[in-house]
């Protein structure tokens, strides 16, 4: 059974698998923490170039959400020590920021987490870098379109499997392979709240969505099957087959009508090429 509670700025939040309806001082403050996040994204554009190393743009990362008077939600996270993670090609999600630089044709993803005045902004995006083979910027292309087509899904009424199931279809349309290990999730005052949003599923099941509701939609897709392993490091998620992988994510709100994004490009940065 799934439970719902409706949330008042101040209490204490359980981590017990409620679902959080937030009202419009929630909304305030993931529509702040999200723009910021976003302008964040779209900041590392002319950045990610041939060259630059993974722990540079992971600087600009610290420093601008900082800047912004926020810190980055992933700094101290589980022993993570980072302020965002940087996937590139075969990696999933979860890619530290190290040394390693980008190369020309490259395809990358950043995925950051301004912790602002209380709330998680929690955005990626994928960025290309130099020349990109054209089945990878494809990939790119569909993985974006995954993700849009799940937050067309997100309104009151609906449930979490026609987002699933949405995003399923249009991937595997495309023969590509979509990650079950990682799931989007509740989001707002907690980093990683419930529900699990999945990113495969059957329409007209799940938790229903209400308005109020608070969570990220993140799929990763791959070029090839859909396993991951987990790296020596502990965190680095790659595909078992080696082939290449794309995600988007935006943080969303279920409003009366529909749903809000979050964490939207104020400047239209939505998807490459830039
Ligand atoms: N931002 C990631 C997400 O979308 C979580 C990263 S946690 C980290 O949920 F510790 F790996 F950074
Ligand atoms: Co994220
Ligand atoms: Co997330």
């Amino acid at each position: 059974m799934t439970e719902y509670m409706t949330v008042d700025d101040n209490d204490v939040l359980p981590r017990d698998g409620t679902i959080k309806l937030h009202g419009p001082a929630g909304f305030d403050g993931m529509r702040k923490a999200g723009r910021l996040a976003a302008e964040i994204l779209d900041a590392l554009v002319p950045l990610v170039q041939p060259g630059v190393t993974t722990q540079a743009l992971d600087d600009v990362v610290r420093q601008m959400t900082l800047d912004g008077g926020a810190v980055p939600a992933t700094l101290g996270y589980r022993g993570y020590t980072h302020s965002c993670c940087i996937s590139i090609n075969h990696v999933v999600c979860h890619g530290i920021p190290s040394d390693k630089t980008l190369k020309d044709g490259d395809i990358v993803n950043i995925d950051v987490t301004p912790l602002l005045d209380g709330w998680h902004g929690d955005s990626s995006r994928m960025y290309l870098v130099g020349d990109v083979a054209l089945k990878a910027r494809r990939l790119v292309e569909v993985t974006y379109e995954c993700l849009m087509i799940g937050i067309e899904q997100a309104r009151p009424g609906a449930r979490l499997g026609d987002i699933g199931s949405a995003i399923q279809n249009h991937a595997e349309r495309q023969r590509y392979g979509v990650v079950r290990e990682f799931c989007g999730h509740g989001v707002g005052r907690l980093f990683h709240d419930a529900p699990e949003v999945v990113h495969a599923g059957r329409p007209g099941t799940g938790p229903e969505l209400r308005p109020g509701m608070f969570f990220t939609i993140e799929p990763m897709i791959n070029l090839g099957k859909p396993p991951v392993k987990i790296l020596e490091d502990g965190w680095t998620a790659v595909t078992r087959d080696r082939s290449l992988s794309a995600q988007f994510e935006h943080s969303i709100g279920i409003t009366e009508t529909g749903c809000e994004i979050f964490t939207a490009s104020p400047t239209g940065l939505h998807s490459p090429p830039y």
